[in-house]
């Protein structure tokens, strides 16, 4: 009979004790699976894009030095979580096993193919090899094994598209419907970054909620980008600016807006150090949703009141219910998205 485990995973957790699996630094990988985990046959990782970028940058984008630092990283901690961004990212894989406990809360069995909703900052993990990096997606081929536990959210990848363009817009599901929730119609709606994964698809959501009377702005940063986000049609305005250049960001939506600025921004950037220029793109009154895992909360908070600023600043929670169908139906909605989509990532 398996051991009983602990409905958020405590069980697993080596140190510091009494943590969860997010915050702990180190996760317990073994096997066998509790009585309340499923385990899987890990096929590729979908880096977050903060903490690929910081691996990237670390290791000059060798893939084989990244490789190296992906491995001994989960061989430290016994999770994908950069100890720098403290970020994770998703996976993919295949179920091999399923607790008792586990089946009665998961319609899964052994040989479906999963993507797991939470962050593989909070998931066990074991890898053997990898046997890529791809460095244009921020994802990596691995062969290994993953606990997922009975509170853990995952979807089972749909039957209608490539499995890497499921994954790489589940990796970013919470963004669209947060955003939907967020805009109302007349809106000005800004999204730094907006030319990336998590951006393209908030302004897709903006432009649909705020509608015809709103205005959609989003940011490109390299010509790439921002041409990327032109053709896609979706925002009255894309401008190509600096997210780490608080003031040439202010100067941008203020120009666009005649002064008005943002009801509602976004920050979609994978870099850290552009908490001031989404504030100042915001009305006083208006709303800032820091999707980025780069964001500092003291950065943003000490900075919003340094210019004594009256902002709700939301954390980028990635969890939004009916997140991951919400953002699979975009790509079905709409073919140019999932073009762009499919060119990027499958
Ligand atoms: N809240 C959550 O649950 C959650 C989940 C997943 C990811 N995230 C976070 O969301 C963020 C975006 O992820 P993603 O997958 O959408 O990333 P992505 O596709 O790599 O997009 C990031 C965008 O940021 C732009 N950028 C980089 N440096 C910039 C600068 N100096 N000025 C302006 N723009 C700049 C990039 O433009 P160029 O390509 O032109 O440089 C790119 O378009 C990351 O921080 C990631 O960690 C959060």
């Amino acid at each position: 009979m398996p051991k009983k485990g602990c409905p958020y995973g405590s069980h697993r957790v080596l140190a510091p004790a009494g943590l969860l699996p997010q915050a702990a630094a180190k996760l317990d990988n073994g096997l066998p699976i509790y009585d309340n985990e499923i385990l899987v046959d890990v096929a590729t990782l979908n880096v977050d894009s903060a903490s690929f970028t910081q691996i990237e940058d670390a290791c000059g984008k060798d893939p084989d030095r990244m490789a190296a630092m992906i491995l001994s990283i989960v061989a430290e901690r016994g999770k994908m979580q950069n100890p720098v961004t403290g970020s994770g990212g998703v996976l993919i894989g295949t179920v091999a096993e399923v607790g008792p406990r586990a089946a009665a809360v998961h319609a899964v069995a052994p040989g479906d193919e999963i993507v797991t909703l939470v962050s593989l900052s909070t998931t066990p993990l074991v890898l053997d090899r990898i046997t890529a990096v791809r460095l244009e997606t921020d994802q990596v081929d691995v062969a290994g094994k993953a606990v997922l536990f009975e509170k853990t959210v995952f979807a089972k990848l749909p039957p209608d598209m490539p499995r890497k363009l499921a994954l790489s817009v589940l990796d970013v599901a919470g963004a669209a419907p947060q955003t939907e929730r967020l805009v109302k119609p007349g809106d000005t709606v800004f999204v730094l970054g907006g030319g990336g994964k998590s951006g393209m698809l908030c302004c897709y959501a903006a432009r649909k909620r705020a509608g015809e009377s709103g205005m959609v702005i989003g940011t490109g940063h390299s010509a790439r980008s921002t041409e990327r986000l032109r053709a896609l049609g979706l925002c009255d305005h894309v401008v190509q600016v600096d997210a780490t250049n608080p003031l040439a960001v202010e100067r941008a939506v203020r120009e666009l807006t005649g002064g008005r600025m943002a009801d509602v921004t976004i920050n979609c950037v994978n870099i850290d150090g552009t908490e001031m220029g989404a504030i100042l793109a915001t009305k006083p009154d208006g709303t800032i949703y820091f999707f980025s895992m780069a964001t500092s909360f003291t950065r943003a908070a000490l900075g919003a009141e340094g210019i004594g600023y009256d902002v709700t600043m939301l954390i980028g929670n990635g969890y939004a219910t009916d997140h991951a169908a919400k953002s699979l139906d975009i790509m079905r909605e709409s073919e140019k998205m999932r073009r762009v989509f499919e060119e990027l990532y499958a």
